[in-house]
């Protein structure tokens, strides 16, 4: 699971059954290592290739961040195109437009051809100034996207109940269910020599050869759609930061049509479902504390709409390369079996789409134009100091880690729903006593790199702030890249 929080708004969509977990020894041509939107439409794609395809889900189909997001499917994505064109140039910028208005298409086009029911509609997305001072930010972003080829407009007419200071909009965008999006691609691909399997966490990749508790895939080729590239190789951990964000969804008396975020910090994301406004926002590297960050989404939500029911809590983390672009193609470089896409910067519902066509093309030896600019192995000079600036935070994290004080000496007093660190013999400590008054305790030393994890709150869980690891308060791995859980300790 991505979340310990209230599950989100999608995941209830979820049949209580799951499919089969994989048992025994099999041959594939393509084996695709995750179920979320970059694993399942990769695969769809090769099966449309002919191609024998096995899908292998540590969990349940679109139980990771597919199925905890706000549900855009969008070529407008904040001020990604100044962004993008500030670190890689108009070109850069230019390509990332094309690949996101045809994976709009593409994602209309695989719900219409597959018969997908998944309450696909369709509307405007908007970025908006919250405040003044976001006005600047819009505006660049209003000529980036013109520059870029989108036909956006500025215009404050957008459907949101309070000022909007300035804003650009986009019209025709896709906002859809993602997990009733992700069960309809899955049924697609099974059958005809195509499988994909629940319960299925693959442990080891050797050669062409995947293993997980119960069975074996030999496949030619490999797509690791973890959403974080989790074999240790590749070095993804060092070029990527992780940011979390928080979402709430509230039943309100007029929800907005519009899908808009704000260029602000913090940032205001809203859209719609149905008759529940869905807010997210309150983003911080992940590892890092967030103050109450459901409360001010349900303030904020509050303040604006005549709310009559909070109903759900979630929230989840998405990569970015350090050079704001995503990563798709090999493994690492020269590879002709192993491929990932990753570093999506919360758009992957569109991003991951068109990874997914990059890699079908990619595996099938198909020349790609965008093969070069979204290759995980570029660098960017220009985009040094971040790579610079991201690895010397890790370091002091992992040396300044060693003096933090450990807060108390024994649980006794520990209030319940509350954490504190202690230090004995072993090292570290972290303590949890649940609702019921339960002690959990675990080691603290993240099993990645070392550095010392943090209690986040908001979620109950250990969260690393190096690279985004995050364990539950067990210790089991919620997230990577750690594969590996905090040892357990005994509660003092
Ligand atoms: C708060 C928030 C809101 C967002 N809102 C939007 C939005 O509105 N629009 C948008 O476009 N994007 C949005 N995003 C981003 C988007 O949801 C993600 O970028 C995208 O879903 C990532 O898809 P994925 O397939 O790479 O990863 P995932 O959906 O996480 O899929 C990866 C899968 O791999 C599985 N897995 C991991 N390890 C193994 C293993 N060893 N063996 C087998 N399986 C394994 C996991 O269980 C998981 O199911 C949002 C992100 C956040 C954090
Ligand atoms: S995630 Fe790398 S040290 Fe914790």
């Amino acid at each position: 699971m991505t979340t310990t929080a209230d599950q989100s708004l999608w995941l209830s969509a979820l049949p209580a059954t799951p499919r089969p977990p994989l048992t025994g020894t099999h041959e594939f041509d393509v084996a695709v290592v995750g179920g979320g939107i970059t694993g399942l439409t990769t695969a769809l794609l090769l099966k449309r290739r002919g191609l024998r395809v096995v899908v292998l889900e540590a969990d349940r189909v679109a139980s990771g961040v597919s199925g905890n997001n706000t549900a855009k499917v969008t070529a407008l994505q904040s001020t990604v195109y100044s962004q993008i064109r500030r670190n890689h140039g108009l070109a850069a910028a230019t390509d990332y437009a094309t690949a996101s208005v045809s994976a709009v298409a593409q994602v209309a086009d695989l719900v219409r051809t597959e018969n997908i029911a998944c309450d696909l509609r369709r509307g405007p997305a908007v970025t908006y100034a919250y405040t003044e001072s976001e006005v600047s930010d819009v505006d660049h972003e209003l000529i980036a996207a013109r520059q870029v080829g989108l036909p956006v407009r500025a215009s404050t007419d957008v459907d949101l109940p309070f000022e909007v200071h300035a804003a650009v909009r986009l019209d025709d965008q896709i906002a859809l269910h993602p997990v009733k999006y992700l069960l309809g691609l899955a049924a697609a691909i099974e059958g005809g020599g195509c499988a994909v399997h629940e319960h299925s966490r693959v442990l080891d990749v050797t050669g062409n050869r995947l293993s997980t508790a119960d069975g074996q895939v030999e496949a030619a080729k490999i797509v690791i759609a973890t959403h974080f590239p989790t074999l240790d190789r590749g070095l993804y951990f060092a070029r990527m930061e992780l940011t979390r964000a928080y979402c709430i969804a509230a039943r309100v008396a007029a929800p907005p049509t519009a899908l808009a975020i704000s260029t602000g910090s913090p940032s205001w994301s809203i859209s719609a479902h149905g008759d529940q406004l869905i807010l997210a926002g309150q983003s911080h590297p992940t590892g890092k504390s967030a103050v109450e960050p459901f409360r001010r989404l349900e303030d904020f939500a509050r303040r604006h709409w005549q709310v009559e029911e909070i109903t759900h809590r979630w929230s989840a983390q998405d990569p970015t390369a350090y050079d704001h672009l995503p990563m798709i193609g090999t493994y690492t470089p020269g590879n002709t079996t192993l491929f990932t896409a990753t570093g999506y910067m919360k758009w992957g519902l569109t991003s991951g789409t068109f990874a997914a066509s990059l890699l079908a093309d990619l595996v099938t030896d198909k020349p790609n134009d965008l093969a070069d600019r979204f290759s995980p192995h570029r660098f960017s000079l220009r985009s040094l100091p971040d790579l610079v600036r991201k690895n010397a935070e890790v370091a002091v994290e992992f040396l300044g880690d060693r003096v933090v004080p450990a807060d108390a000496t024994s649980s006794e007093n520990l209030p319940r729903d509350h954490a504190h660190v202690i230090r004995d013999g072993l090292g570290k400590t972290g303590v949890y006593r649940d609702a019921d008054g339960q002690l959990h305790a675990v080691s603290m030393r993240c099993t990645h790199l070392g550095c010392l994890v943090r209690f986040n709150a908001a979620e109950r869980s250990w969260d690393c702030p190096c690279h985004g690891s995050r364990f539950d308060v067990d210790g089991e791995v919620l997230e990577g890249p750690a594969t590996k859980p905090l040892p357990r300790r005994e509660p003092r």
